[in-house]
């Protein structure tokens, strides 16, 4: 019999583990410190409230109608519809998205594994800004270390995930993810008084749109066209727009999967606000923490990826009792880290189960190492190799020597494609489709009497987001990405 959740309370929980993870503290501030803070910031809170709270709750619905893994419970409810099963290719698009998110998520991961440590070692005591940054190149230029780090975040969320949702999940999350915002808070008190807090607000709250609409190069000079003006650019709206899918764990079957567990009596809505508020708090604390420390210290806000080793560091080396605040603090965000793991994984293993007769534990080993394999390429990355290195090195294997290779394959690697082709495009079109499903292919009386509005207000206004208002703002990023439009 498939299990539900123990409570609501255990749902919520889940919910915000897959929401809470590496996209709010690791990924939202070094994002918002390359698309120039202020107006990254507002665009995506834009985003959370107009697309991702009404495809939240279609999602969470549409799971817990279906009651089975993404693929199956789109294919059930296609049928259901009337409407054509090739519905469920969402439910596979969003497997893959799944494994793909996974094989990076996994390396950061044990980057912040190995920062536990060496907080507690008390590596971190008394450093510069140049020392902490040291650090964390020497983890990143050393990619067997990051292997090792990866292969065992990746085992233990397989075992995690094989244990099943309801034990490995619930018990986790209940007591670490309020640790987790306790200690975020100590963070930011720290931080008021590093010297860096107003600017940090200033950076943060205050909207330059030319640092957002104009294209920047490496050192954060404005590109300029033939004309001499500064050229136009949507790529930040798209970030900002596919990180709003990514930290609620949308337009993948995440929260669908999880849905499924859910019991009818619950209400959709409650439990949607109540996750979007908790994880676009933790995202804006994560944000408070860490740029006071940047602006503090001297350091550049569009450091990348590196961001928070680079800068949270700096802090416990310099508070009291940091040794053990650091190391507590990577431990949780480890935590965090894999409960939203286990959320990427379990659409591609509960289809296994379902679909194809596997046992829980195989499945699981199945996908762990196609997503272990997968996250080489991201190790990689993070240790130097561009994406020109990569076609040169298959250029060489089909024996064609001395191609000339565009200079801007040197910009990319194999983690920023992945992560620009997931959270930028197949987050967002899976969530597209999600709500013009939820919105215009099921019967108005079901979707009705599933979401158990209590306030009946709200129902129609929940329907004229998801028929037009979502649909149409993810279709215009898209279609001024591509040059459709010009606005
Ligand atoms: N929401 C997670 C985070 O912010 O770290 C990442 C994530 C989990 C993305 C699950 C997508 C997903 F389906």
């Amino acid at each position: 019999m498939r299990h539900e959740w123990s409570s609501r309370l255990t749902f919520i929980l889940a919910a915000v583990g897959s929401a809470v993870g590496l996209g709010n503290i690791w990924k939202f501030p070094y994002i918002t410190g390359e698309y120039g803070g202020g107006v990254f910031i507002l665009a995506y809170l834009f985003c959370i409230c107009l697309i991702g709270v009404p495809i939240m709750l279609a999602e969470i619905g549409l799971g817990r109608r279906g009651k089975h893994s993404p693929v199956n419970t789109m294919l059930q409810l296609s049928r259901e519809a009337g409407a054509h099963p090739a519905w469920s290719l969402l439910g596979w698009s969003g497997m893959a998205a799944g494994c793909l998110i996974l094989s990076y998520y996994s390396v950061i991961a044990g980057e912040v594994m190995a920062y536990s440590f060496r907080a507690s070692s008390g590596m971190f005591n008394q450093q510069t800004a140049d020392g902490i940054k040291g650090i964390y190149t020497s983890l990143v230029s050393e990619p067997e270390k990051l292997l090792a780090w990866h292969t065992i975040f990746m085992s233990l969320t397989v075992l995690s995930v094989a244990k099943g949702v309801r034990d490995g999940l619930e018990k986790t999350v209940v007591f670490l993810m309020p640790a987790l915002f306790v200690l975020l808070i100590l963070l930011v008190i720290y931080a008021v008084n590093s010297g860096g807090f107003d600017q940090a607000v200033d950076f943060m709250f205050t909207p330059d749109p030319d640092k957002f609409f104009y294209a920047r190069n490496d050192i954060g000079h404005y590109l300029m066209d033939a004309q001499g003006d500064k050229i136009f650019t949507w790529k930040p709206m798209m970030v900002a727009m596919g990180h709003a899918f990514f930290t609620l764990s949308l337009g993948m079957g995440a929260i669908m999967m999880y849905g499924s567990y859910l019991n009818p009596h619950v209400s959709i809505g409650q439990m949607t606000l109540i996750i979007v508020s908790l994880d676009t708090l933790v995202a804006i604390l994560a944000g408070l923490a860490i740029f006071p420390l940047v602006f503090a210290n001297g350091l550049d806000p569009a450091a990348g990826p590196g961001l928070i080793f680079e800068t949270l560091p700096l802090a416990f080396g310099n508070m009291t009792g940091g040794a053990l605040i650091g190391t507590l603090f990577f431990i949780l965000l480890f935590f965090a880290a894999l409960s939203s793991a286990i959320s990427l994984i379990e659409p591609s293993v509960a289809w296994l189960i379902e679909s194809k007769g596997v046992r829980r534990i195989k499945a699981t080993v199945w996908v762990g190492t196609i997503v272990w394999f997968i996250g080489i390429g991201s190790i990689f990355a993070f240790s130097g190799t561009s994406l020109h290195d990569i076609l040169q090195i298959l250029f060489r294997w089909f024996g064609i020597e001395h191609v000339e290779l565009s200079q801007t394959f040197l910009k990319y690697n194999f983690f920023t494609v992945i992560d620009f082709f997931t959270a930028s495009i197949m987050l967002p079109v899976g969530g597209l489709l999600i709500a013009i499903f939820a919105g215009w292919v099921m019967h108005q009386d079901t979707t009705e009497r599933e979401f158990s509005f209590h306030n009946r207000h709200v129902y129609p206004v929940w329907q004229v987001m998801v028929r037009y208002v979502s649909p149409f703002l993810v279709l215009m990023v898209f279609l001024n990405i591509i040059g459709i439009f010009k606005f």
